[in-house]
């Protein structure tokens, strides 16, 4: 399926996986919202993607997903710039044991403000045309990571949110499927950066290295099974799990 005249919103689009994520569905045909925080590199983003296609095709906002007004503010510009908005993928996140607050606030909260705030524009009981959420989590969503127990625990929590929305959007007719993606390790700046990031647990980096040695994707891989999320027909509420070894599908069926 082409995602020609479709409008997709990616947060933390600046670089690593949003940014895959962002020039896959363009090459695909979707006109992309570029969230993030990090303005600098976002906007240097920006320009390479105008070149190859078109500065029509992208609008980039600061956006931090800590925060409801900037939340706001970016769905109302989304709206004004191209009328509508049907896919949004959830990706900005951080690894940081020391300010664990924050990256529950980041990985967690901000999936949860942004969905929230998606639903009076993407729902169908709101006039919306329905669509798709996408959200990253991790295959340290799935099973313990030692090394970084909140970072584990904010995607074991995504992946709750992803499979209890998708259960709400069936009973609420919302018309969104909400599905998840949970990588192995990728090759980003965040990847690089995990050692210097675990706070208490820095004696275990050692485990962190040994799970990577298995094998690293790249950004592109992900993106690629992103694009297969939201162009296949995909069950709502089902978990993409993508690692070295391969890709494969899970349903976790409702409780009530
Ligand atoms: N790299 C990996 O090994 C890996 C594996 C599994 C899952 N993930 C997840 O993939 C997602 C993307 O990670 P990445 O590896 O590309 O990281 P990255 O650090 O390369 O990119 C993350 C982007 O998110 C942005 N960001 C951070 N905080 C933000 C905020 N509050 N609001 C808006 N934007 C914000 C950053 O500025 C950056 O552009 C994250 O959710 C991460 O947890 C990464």
């Amino acid at each position: 399926m082409s995602l020609g005249g479709k409008v997709a919103v990616v947060t933390g689009a600046a670089k690593g996986i949003g940014k895959a994520i962002a020039e896959n569905f363009l090459q695909n045909g979707a006109k992309v919202v570029l969230l993030d925080v990090d303005e600098t590199t976002a906007k240097g983003l920006k320009k390479v993607l105008d070149q190859k296609f078109g500065e029509e095709k992208t609008l980039f906002i600061r956006c931090n997903v800590e925060s409801e007004e900037d939340i706001k503010a970016a769905f109302e510009a989304t709206m004004a710039t191209f009328g509508c908005m049907d896919i949004l993928c959830n990706n900005a996140g951080i690894l940081s044991e020391d300010q664990w607050e924050r990256a529950v606030s980041v990985n967690l909260g901000g999936v949860i403000r942004m969905t929230y705030a998606a639903l009076e524009k993407m729902s169908q009981q709101s006039g919306g045309r329905g669509g798709v959420v996408v959200n990253t989590a991790s295959v340290g969503g799935l099973g313990p990571l030692a090394s970084c127990p909140v970072y584990s625990a904010t995607k074991h929590g995504v992946i709750g949110f992803t499979r209890a929305m998708a259960a709400a959007s069936t009973a609420s007719n919302y018309g969104i499927r909400f599905n998840a993606i949970c990588p192995g390790a990728v090759q980003t700046d965040l990847f690089a950066s995990v050692t210097n990031c675990l706070g208490p647990f820095s004696h275990l980096a050692h485990l962190f290295e040994k799970f990577a040695a298995d094998g690293v994707l790249q950004p592109s891989d992900v993106a690629q099974c992103v694009l297969e999320l939201v162009t296949e027909e995909v069950k709502n509420g089902e978990v993409l799990v993508v690692d070295h070894s391969g890709k494969k599908y899970m349903t976790f069926p409702a409780v009530f």
